[in-house]
């Protein structure tokens, strides 16, 4: 088996990593009122142990109800004070690391009953469908949110990060407007088309890229599946699936992040290719695929007690060396052992360790 294709240097504008390998965004909820501090070392010894890009956890921007928890991590106020310090420990060991832009809508942390201070914000007042939770958002909160966006991605390319990526998967806020069942607007932001659902994810997009400038990587991940439906589906075919993500594309997207339940699952009937190799078909945009990469089973068991098992990694690797995708996120893998990279590097043929650790707040 060979898994050099995940070690070659991948670059796309302001982003360079030196191999294929990323670790996925994942909430650890360890950073107090949102503090950064605590993620150096953490990051910084992913880093160390190869990762080439960091994506940190998801970073909630400046919206009183932006987060899940009150440990979200923050990319506004006084947090911005400790960001620096996490960086330069990612580039001191030779990683990149991109913030990922973060706004829960009305889609609580798992087995969390914390409500936050202000009410909950969604498209239309929704948690899942038919599942009132919070306000639905007028046109003044939403100005607001679109700002917070910018002002994230603004301090993101201040402070030194290798790009910036908004979560629009998930079930979380921009993706509850891609949801028919989560966005029933009847005003500009809403109607029975993606493309009229997609107007406010693709008005944070604009903005974004406007205030970043061209030459600062911005990426954008999606998700078929909703945490409150994981067999929900926005796109049943390759051209609804063009025609959702090419004003993205003009919008100013660089890199899809796509998110599946299982890197190598088909998407469209008819086919092998996963969702990762249609957006990167339809859109001609590098894509970043994850879901199961050396570890068997899915990250949502995982919240109900299931551990993954190692799997081999040939079959990634040979999907990336045909240029299906471009990188691979890794989440449990790299979570539970901050040296996976190198140990597959090494010569490891099989992901080294099964993350049974996963949610015991893993600190090595
Ligand atoms: C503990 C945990 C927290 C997560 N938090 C986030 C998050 O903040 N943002 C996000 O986009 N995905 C999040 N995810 C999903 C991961 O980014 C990744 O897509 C998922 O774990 C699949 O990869 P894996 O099978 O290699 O674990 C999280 C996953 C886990 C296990």
């Amino acid at each position: 088996m060979s898994v050099a294709a995940l070690f070659e240097p991948f670059a796309c504008k302001s982003l360079r990593s030196a191999n294929r390998i990323a670790m996925a965004s994942m909430a650890r909820w360890a950073t107090p009122r949102g503090d950064p501090a605590p993620l150096a070392d953490f990051y910084r010894r992913r880093a160390e142990g190869g990762t080439g890009l960091i994506f940190t956890e998801g970073a909630i921007i400046d919206r009183p109800a932006a987060g899940n928890d009150p440990d979200s991590l923050r990319l506004f106020g006084e947090a911005l004070a400790n960001w620096p310090a996490v960086i330069a420990a990612v580039h001191d060991a030779g990683g990149a690391i991109v913030p990922q832009l973060w706004h829960c809508g009305a889609t609580a942390k798992p087995g969390s009953r914390w409500r936050s201070p202000a009410p909950f914000e969604s498209p239309s007042g929704l948690q899942a469908p038919g599942m009132a939770r919070g306000e639905a958002l007028t046109e003044a909160a939403l100005d607001d949110i679109l700002a917070a966006f910018v002002a994230a991605a603004e301090a993101a390319r201040r402070l030194g990060f290798d790009g910036v990526e908004i979560h629009a998967g998930h079930g979380y806020l921009l993706d509850q407007f891609f949801w028919a069942l989560t966005n029933l607007r009847s005003d500009a932001w809403g109607g029975p088309t993606l493309a009229e659902r997609s107007r406010f994810p693709l008005a944070v997009v604009k903005a974004v890229r406007a205030a970043v400038g061209p030459d600062f990587a911005l990426l954008l991940r999606i998700s078929q599946w909703k945490s409150a439906d994981l067999a929900a589906r926005l796109v049943a075919s390759p051209q609804e699936l063009e025609a959702w993500l090419s004003p993205f594309v003009e919008a100013g997207v660089d890199v899809f992040n796509i998110s599946q339940l299982r890197w190598d699952q088909p998407e469209f009937d008819g086919s092998p290719l996963s969702l990762a190799g249609w957006v990167k078909r339809t859109t001609g945009r590098p894509t970043i695929v994850a879901g199961g990469v050396g570890v068997s089973g899915d990250f949502i068991s995982a919240f109900g007690g299931l551990t993954g098992e190692p799997e081999p990694l040939d079959g990634v690797a040979r999907a990336l060396d045909a240029g299906e995708f471009d990188m691979v996120a890794v989440g449990r893998g790299v979570l539970a052992d901050a040296d996976w990279a190198q140990r597959v590097r090494d010569g490891a043929t099989r992901s080294p360790c099964p993350p049974a650790k996963l949610l015991a707040g893993v600190a090595n």
